[in-house]
């Protein structure tokens, strides 16, 4: 079911909503700042700017993961900006996959008490899903919704398998900078916004890249923050008897309420709500 569903149920049912979260922080001065002074200060970065993602933006994201991944990245010619996630995600698809052409998703995906840790690929149960119609794997990590981190030998496999059947592989690493613990994130790869925005976040990228692996890095304290608030809200579930897949990394909770479940009698309750009582 579709994460939307569940905020109209919960809307419906009266009921605190833990699936809808709301960011309790703002985004880094450096970056509203350099929005703010993009949009006032030159009459240049309000026009289009090149299609394919503005100059100053590509350039860095260039110097960032060519020093990441040990892999020239040609900024012109390898880099495309898109509206987020979605849209480099549904880019990918509809310019590679035709009909008759099969995809490979591996559950649990973004929609579209274990550990992340514990969901571990199977060897035989992926190269199974493999055919030559198989155009496409998906592979998103950190994950959402579990939070697992792909490890090396899960990666290789992937690309193994993909270099045997001629596959492309698209990899979903939107929250790569959110990890936990001493867990590492392994890139497999070596995302059009507004002119002011590409220009701004290219000044946020441009202070990371001085700091990319301080202590400093506004990415680093943002990972540690956020694992502050994972630790917080598992034990809250602990607490009540629930059982909370602890994410590696990225931005999810999955919890096992059965325990809860079974102490309500959800039937009852739905039937107390169609015929008014409470
Ligand atoms: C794994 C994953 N990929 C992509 C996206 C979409 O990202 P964006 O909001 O940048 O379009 C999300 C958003 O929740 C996500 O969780």
């Amino acid at each position: 079911m579709a994460i939307t569903k569940f905020n109209e149920i919960a809307v419906k049912n009266n009921a605190i909503n833990l699936a809808l979260g709301f960011p309790d922080y703002v985004v880094h001065d450096v970056v509203t700042k350099a929005l703010s002074n993009a949009t006032l200060d030159s009459v240049i970065n309000n026009q289009y700017t090149r299609g394919a993602g503005h100059p100053r933006l590509i350039k860095i994201l260039s110097k960032i993961y060519s020093n990441l991944t040990n892999h020239w990245i040609n900024p012109l010619t390898d880099i495309v900006i898109t509206v987020g996630g979605y849209e480099a995600i549904f880019c990918g698809i509809s310019s590679h996959v035709n009909t008759a052409d099969e995809v490979i998703i591996i559950e649990p995906f973004f929609e579209s008490s274990i550990r992340g840790s514990d969901w571990i690929l199977d060897p035989k149960e992926l190269r199974s899903k493999f055919s030559i119609k198989t155009k496409m794997i998906i592979s998103n990590t950190p994950n959402n919704p579990i939070g697992k981190i792909y490890t090396y030998d899960e990666l290789q496999m992937i690309a193994k398998l993909s270099i045997e059947f001629n596959t492309l592989v698209l990899v979903d690493e939107v929250y790569e900078w959110m990890i936990f613990d001493h867990n590492q994130h392994i890139r497999m790869s070596k995302a059009r916004l507004l002119t002011p925005l590409q220009e701004a976040f290219a000044v946020g990228y441009e202070m990371e890249y001085e700091r990319l692996n301080q202590n400093l890095s506004f990415r680093k304290q943002f990972a540690r923050s956020l694992q502050d608030k994972r630790d917080l809200i598992v034990n809250m579930f602990s607490e009540v008897n629930t059982n909370a897949v602890i994410p590696e990394g990225g931005f999810f909770l999955i919890v096992d309420f059965s325990n809860i479940a079974k102490r309500v009698n959800l039937l009852q309750k739905k039937e107390n709500q169609t015929t008014g009582n409470s």
